[in-house]
């Protein structure tokens, strides 16, 4: 397979600033004076003076393109194969798509590989799979799939790092799907940056995503979020590829959530979620039920929210801890949420909800470690708060959901209607919802309370 590289490129080190070339590396970009900003990138060599010069309308060797009108562009049906893996398949929009590169990033350790290999054993029953792995060797990988007990007799494995010998081996094997675990440990021998560093993972992901699009496979990229930030890490490759899954979740809890953060084959902000066990990942179809796994007892400080993470809703229990503080500066604690967001609510709670607080060490959690990213949750955080500096339990069968505005009002959110009925499924007998998101005449099977203020919020509790 002919891809892309050799003789007509070149080695350079730019200035990632000012764009400045050499062929040498530097400490300092001698055309803007920048520390540590030369990168060693491939580059073409220049075209020869005459052909440059040539005019631009001739110049390319097959002339000028003709381009056609968007409205002429007919629809094409995306074709996708299923994972395998229900939680997988709704991330990736409903499936793999020939063709595509996905970068799959996360902590080390957190469980990349083992979902990989559980989805590459799933597909190889139907398709030409070939995992290359840089990071375990042949055995590692082998040993951990018959513990698993994974049907893998289709899975071709290759222990290999160099880009020009797996895109060869790619080449020869037309395998329907290519695993690189991971990225930062490719590395091409046209460079001489060492593996891991920016230079090297930027040329071997664009490479392999070449291969992707000029082949039709769909490649896989493992890459580490790296301690020191993103430098060599997924961040600088999410511009090249498709689509691009954060696995995340808890070092202490067995819950990992798979999230979308870029796909141009489906929605972003999509969730799948799995639990780590001893065999390997299993799928949580019901995630509500997890994160909502509450002692029997009420307690104050905890409140069931609505939350929706791309098309799902999902129960999630928000905890707050309200002490007296010693300290000259009282802390404001917040897990699973932007603690910015918790300084406004507190400012709200103070000032809209005549909540002393200004004195008071606040911790605030959200259960399962899970990540709060919508306003939603708002209301929900603030009368946790309440609960926890009263000390009085809210009833275990309420759910609360609404954005606060700033002076104190209670907003509508997305999908009220579709949050309702979530809760109802799981039990739920009564809900707290912004004033305008209730519909007059519809049933979602529990009591609603309208609030339009912060004020009336905690009068209803
Ligand atoms: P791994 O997939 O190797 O992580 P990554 O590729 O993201 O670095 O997962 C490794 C962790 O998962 C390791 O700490 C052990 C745990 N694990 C289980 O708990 N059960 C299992 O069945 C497997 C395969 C791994
Ligand atoms: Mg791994």
């Amino acid at each position: 397979m002919a891809v892309g590289r050799g003789k007509d490129r070149k080695s350079v080190y730019r200035c990632t600033d000012c764009g400045h070339a050499q062929s040498k590396w530097a400490g300092q970009c001698p055309g803007c004076g920048l520390w540590n900003s030369l990168v060693e990138s491939l580059e073409d060599r220049p075209a020869s003076a005459s052909s440059r010069f040539s005019g631009y309308a001739g110049a390319a060797k097959q002339g000028p393109a003709t381009p056609i009108s968007l409205a002429a562009v007919e629809a094409e049906e995306i074709q996708r194969t299923p994972c395998g893996l229900e939680e997988f398949d709704r991330v990736l929009g409903g499936g793999l798509v020939p063709g595509s590169a996905v970068l799959i990033g996360g902590d080390p350790g957190i469980g990349k590989s083992t979902l990989l290999l559980q989805t590459v054993s799933s597909l190889g029953g139907q398709h030409p799979v070939l995992y290359i792995t840089g990071e375990e060797s042949i055995s590692q990988v082998g040993l951990r799939a018959r513990r698993l007990n994974l049907p893998c007799a289709a899975v071709q494995i290759l222990a290999e790092t160099e880009l020009e010998r797996i895109l060869a081996t790619a080449g020869a094997h037309h395998p329907e799907f290519l695993v690189v675990d991971s990225i930062q440990t490719v590395y091409s021998e046209l460079l001489q940056s060492a593996p891991g560093s920016v230079a090297q993972v930027r040329e071997c992901a664009a490479q392999l995503v070449r291969f992707a699009k000029q082949t039709q496979t769909t490649v896989f990229l493992v890459g580490h979020v790296t301690k020191e930030g993103a430098l060599a890490g997924p961040r600088v490759l999410e511009h090249m590829v498709d689509t691009v899954l954060y696995f995340e979740g808890d070092s202490s809890s067995r819950f990992r959530v798979i999230r979308a953060f870029k796909n141009r084959f489906g929605a972003v902000n999509e969730l799948g979620v799995f639990a780590m066990t001893e065999t390997g990942l299993k799928e949580v179809r019901n995630p509500s039920a997890i994160f909502l796994s509450r002692g029997d007892e009420d307690a104050p400080g905890s409140v069931v929210m609505v939350m929706r993470e791309g098309s799902r809703p999902m129960l999630v229990e928000v905890q707050a801890l309200v002490d007296e503080s010693h300290l000259p500066t009282p802390r404001r604690v917040a897990v699973g949420m932007e603690s910015n967001r918790l300084a406004m609510l507190l400012a709200i709670l103070h000032r809209h909800g005549g909540m002393p607080i200004l004195n008071q060490d606040v911790f605030v959690n959200l259960v399962g470690g899970l990540r709060l990213s919508e306003t939603a949750g708002d209301l929900a955080v603030a009368l946790a708060v309440v609960s926890s500096y009263r000390d009085k339990p809210i009833p275990r069968d309420w759910v609360v959901f609404g954005e606060l505005g700033l002076n104190g009002e209670v907003r509508p959110v997305q999908n009220g209607e579709e949050r309702l009925r979530e809760a109802a499924k799981h039990g739920f007998r009564h809900a707290l919802a912004p004033a305008k998101n209730i519909v007059k005449g519809q049933n979602p099977g529990l009591s609603v309370v309208p609030v339009k203020s912060l004020r009336e919020a905690i009068d209803a509790l």
